[in-house]
């Protein structure tokens, strides 16, 4: 078996031991196959004697460090038993995860490990907003200015944080590789760099921050920069907050939680819901919704309905028991309804963001013309008009595939311009003339009832042949629709079909504020998240079938989108 540990910073008092203990239960809940977990409490502070000898038979199987006195009374805002887990954990981990006292894991999540074991990473979900800088400094200044203070280079700010507000723009909200440090997943191999860097920034970083609380969050972002190791920024579900807005934008992922980490108090006390019976039944109760009724299901599935733990009672009474994982959706949804058209303040919006608004204000046009909405869909104004301007010099007579072209402007507008377009698409609706009321981007369209010249074949990608090679093939919003396998084949198909030199341009889906494509398809889920893949492994798979690629580009909290983007250009060779 590999070995897992939960590292786990905490105060030595009821409230902690009931949530460490809860925690220990719920992990040996899960079915572990291929890994071991082994909890790691790190204690700092004055003991609470007495509940540490009414808790001890339920923290048996977990390793207790009591953090030396003097490093207590040292470190501020808990730091004592926080760095001390990085400095004292086990060093035969194949993974090591730091872990708040607060968060609980619901769902097995082997495949993750295996997966920050085969990358040699670092992996988490991004912080949900910037930290609190000095007045006049912006998020992005002081992270440039901490970075050259303590580090002595630059930073990139390819990452996002994952709670954005909607209207925010691109570049306010983009940050280096930042986690919540709820959870934060390393593997084994590159554990001691990572920490070596971050033991000395941390408490250097203290008198530099207007709330010296953030200093170990950024302190493990500055370290994983300066080591240079691997980063993956993971979905939502892997530290899913209690918390109004996350529920709202990433509903998904709240199907699929797997960590949960339930730091907000407006609707129950996490001091007290596993400390006692009475709570524990109290909390089982409460008429929660949202993200905290998911939460408190899993509570009940798998802690189960009566309280495991007699406090008072030497005996323990917690027997471990496998336990199912919770039935999905987590919160019912209203199904797709028919397309809007994008309201005027919307596209006025994105005509001022806009690249090429000239581009966008033509495909607008076109669409509305020809069906009689333009998709509002803001992620659409910028992947048609990008397109659009990557064969706007294509010359009459060029010819151009659209794969899975939908219903959508594209087509139509390469078609006035001279270009012989096909489209594909295997979509069971057909889209019949006159547009109705229900059209939205899916479906088969013959677009030669259109343009003559559009040929449209109603197929899956992998039954359609060619008559001769193309310029340029385009997808747009497809590829992350199709299993990895027929991605795959997808790809080599088209560099097949493609004349030497001929361009490739693909947007796709990505699952916002991470590194994973998008993995659902009409409201289900294609295939489990780590198979479906990330933006590093799809562009591998794009020069292994032989395309030079010319630009990558990434959007990972677009306003107003469910989704993040990656927009791609390449050559095939
Ligand atoms: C999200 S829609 C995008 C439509 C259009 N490209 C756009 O951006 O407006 C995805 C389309 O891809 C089509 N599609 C998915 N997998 C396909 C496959 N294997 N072969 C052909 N079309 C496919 C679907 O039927 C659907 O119409």
């Amino acid at each position: 078996m590999k070995k897992v540990a939960i590292l786990i910073p905490a105060s030595p008092n009821p409230a902690f031991f009931s949530q460490i203990a809860a925690s220990a239960l719920a992990l040996s809940r899960l079915n572990w196959r291929c890994w071991e977990p082994t909890v790691y409490a790190f204690l700092g502070g004055e003991p609470d004697f007495d509940a540490l000898e009414a808790w001890r038979p339920y923290l048996r199987d977990t390793m207790m460090s009591f953090v030396p006195a003097s490093l207590s009374n040292a470190h501020r805002f808990y730091y004592a038993q926080i760095d001390s887990l990085f400095r004292c954990a086990p060093i035969d981990a194949d993974v090591l995860i730091r872990m708040d006292a607060d968060t609980l894991v619901v769902r097995n999540f082997e495949d993750l490990l295996d997966f920050v074991v085969d990358t040699n990473s670092v992996a988490g979900v991004t912080a949900h907003f910037p930290f609190p800088t000095w007045p006049g400094v912006t998020p992005r200044q002081s992270w440039m200015g901490l970075s050259y203070l303590l580090t002595g280079r630059s930073i990139g700010f390819e990452h996002a944080y994952s709670l954005p507000p909607t209207d925010s723009s691109q570049d306010a909200w983009t940050t280096p590789f930042y986690m919540n440090d709820g959870v934060v997943v390393f593997a084994g191999s590159v554990f001691a760099d990572v920490v070596a860097h971050y033991l000395r920034l941390r408490p250097n970083l203290m008198d530099r921050l207007p709330d010296p609380y953030f200093s170990g969050q950024i302190a493990l972002a500055l370290a994983i920069a300066q080591a240079g190791v691997r980063s993956c920024a993971l979905p939502m579900r892997y530290n899913f907050p209690n918390d109004e807005l996350a529920e709202a934008r990433y509903p998904e992922e709240l199907d699929d939680v797997c960590i949960f980490h339930y730091l907000r108090t407006h609707a129950f006390d996490r001091h007290k819901i596993f400390a006692s019976a009475s709570a524990y039944h109290e909390f089982l109760e409460l008429p929660l919704t949202g993200s905290n009724k998911v939460f408190q299901s899993c509570v009940a599935t798998l802690i189960g309905s009566e309280y495991p733990f007699t406090v008072t009672d030497a005996a323990p009474v917690a027997r471990p028991k496998m336990a199912s994982v919770p039935s999905k959706p987590a919160i019912p949804r209203q199904p797709p309804g028919p397309q809007r058209d994008m309201p005027a303040d919307e596209l006025s919006a994105a005509l001022a963001e806009s690249e090429h608004a000239d581009l966008l204000r033509e495909l607008v046009n076109i669409s509305r013309t020809a069906f009689g909405f333009f998709v509002d869909q803001f992620t659409c104004t910028i992947n048609y008009p990008w397109v659009a301007a990557r064969l706007e010099n294509l010359g009459a007579g060029s010819r151009v595939l659209d794969v899975g072209a939908g219903v959508s402007p594209m087509p139509l507008w390469l078609a006035g311009r001279g270009v012989l377009v096909d489209t594909v698409d295997n979509h069971p609706i057909r889209r019949t003339l006159p547009p109705a009321e229900n059209w939205n981007a899916w479906g088969f369209l013959d677009y030669q009832q259109l343009h003559p010249n559009v040929a449209s074949h109603h197929c899956a990608i992998a039954e359609f042949s060619p008559v001769s090679r193309f310029d340029a093939v385009y997808s747009i919003c497809v590829l992350t629709h199709m299993p990895r396998a027929t991605r795959e084949d997808t790809l080599r198909r088209c560099h097949g079909w493609l004349r030497s030199g001929g361009r490739l341009l693909l947007t796709i889906d990505l699952i916002p504020a991470t590194d994973f494509l998008w993995n659902r398809s009409e409201g289900r889920e294609v295939e489990p998240l780590l198979a479906h893949g990330t933006i590093d492994e799809f562009l591998c798979q794009l020069t292994c079938v032989g395309f030079q690629l010319n630009e990558a580009r990434v959007l990972r909290t677009p306003r107003r989108s469910r989704t993040g983007l990656l927009l791609i250009d390449c050559t095939a060779t």
